[in-house]
């Protein structure tokens, strides 16, 4: 079995006083493994993702990542293990009005000065990591290209060439196809899973596609009100589990 890479111990977590997001959460992610999370909306998946960027912070129990406690972490040390954990969304959250390039190299800004960055001057061995990310993502030669003007998955290819290029080992996924069509989203997960594979990458998924959740994943694991109802492989779920995880209270 492969080390952890990301671990919650009995995360619990609200934005709200008396409104419990997540309780008592534990899960621990293998290097290098595929996992997805299920649920109904509103379950806390998108929460629970948050926590291993530092986005949200738990109000009790322990946030691990890459073997460091990560939610006590502060400064230049937080900010380290942020660069290890790169994050994709629904809606790609590129820079519409730059090109593919530049927004791949948004991915090395945690290693280059604010000043460089904002002179567009990066070091040669960023563009050049840069042009190989997007060589491995399938993009080579649209370094130039507007990324407003692509298609969606094309900006989900952008995207994830950032994580490469941020040189994160973990790749969170916040339902990384809900806007593509079905050959797209496929492509990507595809893509997900080849950088799995080759690069060693920990990628972790939400989804709502429950069927794909089981195609991609090595563990699926199923939240329902800011609880892991239960996790496993997708031999291991049947339908009586996922009635139980997605079955509305009367
Ligand atoms: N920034 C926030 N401030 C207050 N409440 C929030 C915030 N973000 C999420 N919530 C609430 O936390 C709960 C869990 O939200 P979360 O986005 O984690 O669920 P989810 O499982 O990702 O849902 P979906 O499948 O719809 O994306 C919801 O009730 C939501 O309204
Ligand atoms: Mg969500």
């Amino acid at each position: 079995m492969n080390p952890t890479v990301l671990e919650l111990k009995a995360v619990s977590q609200a934005y709200e006083k008396g409104h419990p997001i997540l309780q008592g959460v534990s899960l621990s992610v293998p290097q290098g493994s595929f996992v997805s999370l299920i649920g109904p909306s509103g379950a806390g998946k998108t929460t629970l993702l948050r926590l291993f960027n530092g986005m949200v912070w738990p109000l009790s129990g322990e946030v691990w990542v890459e073997g460091r406690r990560f939610d006590t972490l502060k400064g230049k040390w937080r900010r380290q293990v942020q660069q290890q954990v790169g994050m994709i969304f629904q809606d790609f959250c590129l820079v519409e009005e730059s090109s593919c390039l530049e927004n791949v190299l948004c991915g090395a800004l945690g290693r280059i000065s604010l000043w460089r960055a904002l002179w567009g001057n990066f070091p040669e061995r960023e563009v050049q990591k840069a042009r190989q990310a997007l060589d491995l993502v399938g993009l080579g030669g649209r370094e130039d290209t507007l990324a407003g003007s692509l298609s969606g998955g094309q900006k989900q290819r952008v995207a994830i060439a950032r994580t490469l290029v941020q040189e994160a080992s973990v790749i969170l996924a916040d339902e990384p196809v809900a806007s593509l069509d079905p050959g797209t989203g496929k492509a990507i997960l595809e893509l997900l899973r080849q950088l799995q594979e080759t690069q060693g990458l920990t990628v972790v998924m939400n989804s709502h596609n429950v069927e794909q959740a089981m195609a991609f994943s090595q563990q699926v694991v199923g939240l329902r009100q800011g609880r892991i109802l239960f996790q496993g492989p997708a031999d291991v779920w049947d339908a009586e589990k996922l009635r139980g995880l997605y079955r509305r209270d009367s």
